[in-house]
């Protein structure tokens, strides 16, 4: 088959993907590609909303103020100015491109509460269906203007003196002038995640494999409330939305969970599942109680249809609740316009790191940051846009040798021992301990190599961003947000206020 070129190749068809996609598709010739079909991704699993400070009492400053508590002062402070302020005309935009938002009977907008905001100010659809809404939403925009690429596994990105000009598919080889990550998160290194299957983390490892630098690895953020023990390993998210409306966290013994703590349920996320985690691991079973909230079917329609397929009524029954992998702060570090370290290659979504996160993400501000990054990003190349097609790169291959690295581990294994060693726990014993257990792999699986087998370059990318994460975690000696060590679990100002730790293949940490 002969070798494609377009000018922007979008990896990933999340939120961030398909907006920028959408942002390009007047102005650029644009291919998404993706590793399922366009619609399967963590973002139209996406159930509590989007933040807007658009409610009477609210301001961008309050969101801000917000995000940044929630992170632990870790950011980017001028990146999440960015964010806060373009959240009101990000709504609009959403308006305008057909999401049915629901609204109050005088036709306002209704705001959902969530975890450690303030004020409510979380927009949703159809009550819990908000990450559908927008994907069906922009996908119906981008659908005759655009190629989408499905069932298409990236498996490496090309690159020529140092600049990324395609990517390399189980497919075929397709050039392109700028390529954009927009792969998504990690949820898939852990046992129990709220992530979809093709959650592997597969960009991490493009960029890290490319030179890239990455940053902030450590920060990995559990959801509290995965609908858990219902005698198989599908652990769904139970949206924090359900405790911003009153369900409250108790123990068999109808204790509440979080009494102590003055935001209660609503206490920032690494908070909320560090306590779930204790309780759990001393033998207690944590249950969420709904059975208080007014028109639960009506608000949170998708739990209520999942649970009625489960048979169980939150109404009258508890729901057994564990913390999963969620979300990662961390990831291939962008400037304000989403470029990367690397030329020609850009990242969009939960792959990158805007810095606006932190240490650990205030709720609802993923689809949020995707869209308000992926405008950023999309102002910046359609000023700078080569219209050239790259050169014929057709000597460009891949290392033919044989792939040695059948051998690798099992996802499951994986899993296990992330879950187990560098989860929400970790300390210095279990993190050397889970080095020396990556280590014989992580040459293996850091090489490029051709192969046609999709779990094994899955494989590979799990051990080499499972590498990555334990060597933060090794090296940040202290707790903040999503990173708690054990052996040093107080925040330490001192010694770590704005240091922040960026890998690269070519430097180390
Ligand atoms: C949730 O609905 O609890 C998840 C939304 C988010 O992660 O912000």
């Amino acid at each position: 088959m002969a070798d494609k070129t377009v000018d922007v190749i979008v990896i990933g068809s999340g939120i961030a993907g398909l907006m920028t996609a959408h942002l390009l598709a007047d102005h650029l010739n644009v291919m998404i590609i993706t590793k399922s079909n366009a619609e399967t991704s963590n973002s139209s699993w996406a159930q509590g909303g989007m933040a807007a400070a658009i409610g009477p009492q609210d301001h961008w400053q309050k969101h801000l103020m917000d995000t940044i508590k929630a992170g632990q002062d870790h950011h980017n402070y001028n990146h999440v100015e960015i964010l806060v302020k373009r959240a009101p005309e990000m709504v609009k935009k959403l308006i305008e491109l057909g999401v049915p938002f629901d609204r109050k009977s005088d036709g306002s907008l209704l705001l959902g509460m969530e975890g450690a905001h303030q004020e409510r100010r979380i927009v949703h659809v159809n009550g819990d269906k908000t990450g559908e809404a927008f994907t069906k939403a922009l996908l119906n925009a981008v659908k005759d203007r655009i190629t989408i690429l499905d069932h298409t596994h990236v498996y490496e990105l090309i690159l020529n003196n140092g600049r990324v000009i395609g990517v390399k598919t189980n497919k075929e080889m397709i050039y392109a002038t700028t390529v954009v990550l927009a792969t998504g998160g990690l949820g898939q290194l852990y046992k129990h995640t709220s992530n979809v299957k093709e959650a592997t983390g597969d960009g991490f490892a493009l960029a890290y494999r490319a030179g890239a630098v990455l940053r902030d690895m450590e920060f990995i953020q559990f959801h509290p409330t995965l609908l858990a023990d219902r005698g198989s390993d599908a652990f769904e998210l139970i949206s924090e939305a359900v405790r911003g409306e009153g369900a409250k966290l108790i123990d068999e013994k109808g204790n509440r969970l979080m009494e102590k703590h003055p935001a209660k349920e609503l206490a920032p996320r690494d908070v909320v599942s560090r306590e779930i985690h204790r309780a759990l691991r001393s033998g207690r079973k944590i249950y969420l109680d709904c059975r208080d909230i007014n028109h639960f079917s009506k608000r949170f329609p998708g739990l209520a249809g999942r649970c009625r397929a489960l048979r169980i009524n939150p109404k009258d029954v508890l729901l057994p609740v564990a913390p999963g992998a969620h979300f990662i702060s961390g990831g291939v570090q962008t400037d304000t316009v989403g470029r990367t370290s690397v030329d020609g290659l850009f990242a969009v979504g939960e792959v990158a790191c805007t810095g606006v996160h932190g240490a650990n993400r205030l709720a609802s501000n993923s689809l949020l940051e995707g869209m308000v990054f992926a405008e950023q990003m999309v102002t910046h190349i359609l000023s700078h846009s080569q219209t050239t097609y790259a050169p014929n790169l057709l000597l460009v291959r891949m290392n033919e040798n044989e792939d040695p690295s059948g051998d690798l581990p099992s996802k499951e294994e994986i899993q296990i021992q992330m879950t187990h060693l560098v989860g929400i726990e970790r300390n210095n014993e279990g993190l050397q301990q889970m080095k020396k257990w990556l280590k014989p792999f992580v040459e293996k699986a850091s090489s490029i190599y051709n192969s046609d087998n999709s779990d094994l370059v899955e494989r590979k990318n799990m051990i080499v961003i499972a590498s990555l994460i334990t060597e933060a975690a090794l090296f940040r000696t202290e707790s903040r947000g999503g990173h708690y060590r054990t052996d040093n679990p107080e925040r330490d100002d001192n010694k770590w206020m704005g240091r922040y730790l960026l890998i690269s293949k070519k430097d180390g940490l």
